[in-house]
C-alpha cells in the first residue's frame, strides 16, 4: 500500500537540514526536526526563521502561511520524538560511522513502515541501511543547496531496496514540487560526482595562484552562464562537506582528480568552512550570512593600476570570421577607430555588411539610434593589406585556429607595427608565447580570448605568457572595461580558465553515460535542476560541436597529462562517426 506522508522527521538542521524542513512544511507536512545540542537547535531554527522572513519580504510567502508552515514544524533534541514519523531524512554531517549509528538508534525509534532517508552526498547508502535491521526500507534523499530553491532531489536506491519505497519517495519528491532522479549507489551520485572534480580543479587553480577567486567565480559565471563561480560555491556547500565529499569520492574512485586540494583541509582546520563561519574563500559580514564583504584579497576599485598604462586611441583587426567581425564591431561600438584586415576584398565588404546588419538590429530594438548606427560604420576601415596596420596602438589577430597561420602573421606585425604597439591573439587553445616568440618584441604579446558571440558575450580572459609585460597585460585589461567586458587574467595553459574547468566535466559527463550510471536525459536533468546550470552537459556538447569539444579536451590531456583528461572514448567513436552535434543533426541526440 502507498505510503500517506503526514509527518516527516529531519536530523541536523544546519546548512541542509534547516532547508529541508522548511520543504516539508511549505508543502503541508507536520516536521520534527532534531539537533544534537540546544545551541544547535537555536541555529537550526534562526536559519528556518531567517530563510522564511526573506520569502515573505520578496512576496513569495504571505505572514498568514508563514506562520501556518512555524506551527507545523517542532524541534527537539531528544530522537525519540521521532516515534510517529512516516519518513525521516538524516542530514547530519558527511560522516559514515555518525550517520550508521544514527540510522541504527531511528530503526528502534520509528515504526516498522516508516521510511528511513539520508541526504549524504557521497557516502554508500548500502553501508548507511545495513547499520538497521530493515535495509529493505532505507534510501537515498539527495536535496540541493539551496533546498528551498534547487528542484532536484536524486532518489538512490540500494540493491536492497524495496521497488514501493522507491516509488513512495518518488511521489513524495513530486509532491514537494521537485523533480526526482532515482539511481543507483555510487558516491557522488550524479551531480556531485560531476561538480566535486570541478570544484576541486577551481580550488588548485586559486591555490597555484593561475588565478585569483573573483577572476575564477567570474570565468565560470560570465563564460558558462552558471549561477556562482566554483568559489563562491564551495563556501556555500560548506568547505568541510566539500572535504569529505571529495575524500569518499576519491576513495571510491582513485581517481586523483577527487583527492581534495590540500587547501581545503588547511582552511577547515583553520575553521575558514564558507558561510556557515563567516569565511571561506571570500570573507561575509556574519556566520551564516550570504552578503561577502570586502577583505585583504579584494581587488581595488576599477582595476587601479599599480604600473602605467599605455595608450589606446586605434585598433587594429586581422580576420573575418565570426570572432573577427564581433570583435571589430564590439570596438567600433565604443568608439574605437578600426582598420581591419581581410584576405580578400569581398570579405572586407562581407564584414561591412555583416555588422551593417547587426547594427540594423539594433536600431529597430531601439537600443541605439540612427546617429550612433552612422558613428559606428564611420569608425569601420576594411583593407587587404597588413601594412594598414603600421600606425594603431593595438591589434588583436582573430584568423584561423592554426598555429603555422598565426605565426606567419605575427612575424609579419613584428615588422610592420610601431614600436610599442600591443599585439594580442584571440586563440582559444594555442600557446600565446608561440605566437610571442615569432616576434623580436615578445613583452609586448598578449592573449585577449573573446568568447562567442562577441558583441553580447561580457568575459574576455587576458592571458599574459611569462614574457608579457606588465604594462601590456594592465593596458588590456584597462581596453576590456573600455569596450564593456569583464576581464579576468590568467597564465598561458591550454583552456585558461573557462575551458579547463569545463571541458573535464563535459567529459565526465560523457564516461558516465558510457558506463550506463545515468542516461543522457537524467544528466542533463540533474545539472540543469540540481545545480542550475542553464545548459545540462549534453546539451551543450551537441551545441558546441562534438569535434571542437574533442580537440580542446585532447589539448587538455596532452598539456596536463592527466589521465583523467583522457577524452573518453564514446566522444571519439560519435566524432569518427561524424555525429558532431546540431550542427550536422546528430550528436548525443538527433535533432529535426
Ligand atoms: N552542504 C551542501 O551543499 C549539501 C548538499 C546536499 C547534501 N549535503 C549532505 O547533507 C548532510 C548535511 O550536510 P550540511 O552541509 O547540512 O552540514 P552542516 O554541518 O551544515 O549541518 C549538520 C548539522 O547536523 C547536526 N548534527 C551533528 N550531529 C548530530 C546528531 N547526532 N543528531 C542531530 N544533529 C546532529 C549539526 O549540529 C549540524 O547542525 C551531509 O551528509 C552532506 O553531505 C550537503
Amino acid at each position: 500500500m502507498a505510503h500517506d506522508f503526514v509527518t516527516a522527521g529531519v536530523i541536523g538542521l544546519g546548512t541542509m537540514g534547516a532547508g529541508i524542513v522548511e520543504v516539508f512544511a511549505r508543502n503541508g507536512l507536520d516536521v520534527i526536526g532534531v539537533e544534537v545540542s540546544p545551541q544547535a537547535l537555536e541555529n537550526g531554527k534562526a536559519a528556518l526563521r531567517h530563510s522564511t522572513d526573506r520569502a515573505v519580504a520578496r512576496g513569495k510567502l504571505s505572514e498568514q502561511s508563514q506562520t501556518e508552515l512555524h506551527d507545523r514544524v517542532r524541534l527537539t533534541c531528544d530522537m525519540s520524538d521521532l516515534a510517529e514519523c512516516d519518513i525521516v531524512v538524516e542530514a547530519v554531517p558527511e560522516q559514515l560511522d555518525l550517520k550508521r549509528d544514527i540510522f541504527a538508534q531511528l530503526d528502534q525509534i520509528v515504526k516498522p513502515e516508516a521510511i528511513l532517508a539520508t541526504n549524504t552526498s557521497s557516502l554508500s547508502v548500502t553501508e548507511i541501511s545495513v547499520a538497521t535491521e530493515h535495509p529493505r526500507r532505507v534510501v537515498g534523499m539527495h536535496f540541493f543547496n539551496p533546498a528551498q530553491v534547487q528542484k532536484l532531489v536524486e532518489v538512490i536506491r540500494t540493491v536492497v531496496t524495496e521497488d514501493a519505497i522507491v516509488e513512495d519517495v518518488q511521489a513524495l519528491v513530486e509532491r514537494l514540487g521537485k523533480i526526482p532522479v532515482v539511481i543507483g549507489d555510487k558516491a557522488g551520485f550524479i551531480a556531485n560526482a560531476l561538480l566535486f572534480g570541478y570544484l576541486n580543479h577551481a580550488v588548485d587553480m586559486y591555490e597555484s595562484r593561475y588565478a585569483t577567486r573573483e577572476d575564477i567565480d567570474a570565468a565560470m559565471q560570465l563564460g558558462c552562464g552558471l549561477p556562482m563561480g566554483p568559489l563562491a560555491l564551495m563556501d556555500l556547500i560548506g568547505l568541510d562537506t566539500a572535504y569529505e565529499i571529495l575524500d569518499t569520492m576519491y576513495k571510491q574512485g582513485r581517481d586523483r582528480l577527487h583527492a581534495p586540494s590540500p587547501i581545503i583541509k588547511q582552511m577547515v582546520t583553520g575553521g575558514l568552512k564558507g558561510r556557515k563561519t563567516g569565511r571561506g574563500f571570500y570573507t561575509y559580514d556574519a556566520a551564516g550570512s550570504f552578503k561577502a564583504v570586502a577583505d585583504s584579497q579584494t581587488p581595488l576599485d576599477g582595476g587601479a593600476h599599480e604600473v602605467g598604462l599605455r595608450t589606446v586611441k586605434t585598433v587594429g583587426v586581422v580576420g573575418s570570421g565570426t570572432m573577427a567581425t564581433g570583435i571589430i564591431e564590439v570596438f567600433a561600438k565604443a568608439g574605437y577607430d578600426v582598420m581591419y584586415v581581410a584576405r580578400s576584398a569581398a570579405k572586407v565588404d562581407a564584414v561591412k555588411v555583416a555588422i551593417a546588419k547587426s547594427l540594423e538590429k539594433a536600431v529597430q530594438r531601439g537600443k541605439i539610434t540612427d546617429e550612433d548606427r552612422n558613428a559606428v560604420a564611420g569608425r569601420l576601415n576594411g583593407t587587404t593589406a597588413l601594412e594598414d596596420l603600421a600606425q594603431v596602438d593595438m591589434v588583436v589577430e582573430a584568423v584561423v585556429e592554426d598555429l603555422k597561420v598565426k605565426q606567419a602573421l605575427f612575424e609579419n606585425l613584428d615588422e610592420i607595427c610601431k614600436p610599442g604597439a600591443i599585439l594580442a591573439t584571440t586563440t582559444s587553445s594555442l600557446p600565446v608565447i608561440e605566437c610571442a616568440v615569432m616576434t623580436k618584441r615578445p613583452q609586448d604579446v598578449v592573449g585577449m580570448h573573446f568568447f562567442n558571440p562577441a558583441p553580447i558575450m561580457k568575459l574576455v580572459e587576458v592571458v599574459h605568457t611569462v614574457s608579457t609585460a606588465d604594462d601590456v597585460v594592465a593596458t588590456t585589461q584597462d581596453l576590456c572595461r573600455k569596450i564593456g567586458k569583464h576581464p579576468v587574467t590568467c597564465g598561458d595553459r591550454a583552456g585558461f580558465i573557462v575551458n579547463a574547468l569545463l571541458f573535464p566535466y563535459l567529459n565526465d559527463a560523457v564516461k558516465m553515460l558510457e558506463a550506463h550510471y545515468a542516461s543522457a536525459d537524467e544528466i542533463d536533468t540533474a545539472m540543469k535542476t540540481g545545480c542550475a546550470y542553464p545548459m545540462g552537459p549534453f546539451e551543450l556538447l551537441d551545441a558546441v560541436g562534438l569535434d571542437v569539444s574533442l580537440a580542446i579536451q585532447r589539448e587538455l590531456y596532452l598539456e596536463f597529462r592527466e589521465r583523467g583528461f583522457a577524452p573518453a572514448p564514446l566522444l571519439e567513436h560519435l566524432v569518427t562517426a561524424r555525429y558532431l552535434g546540431r550542427k550536422v543533426g546528430r550528436g548525443f541526440r538527433t535533432y529535426a
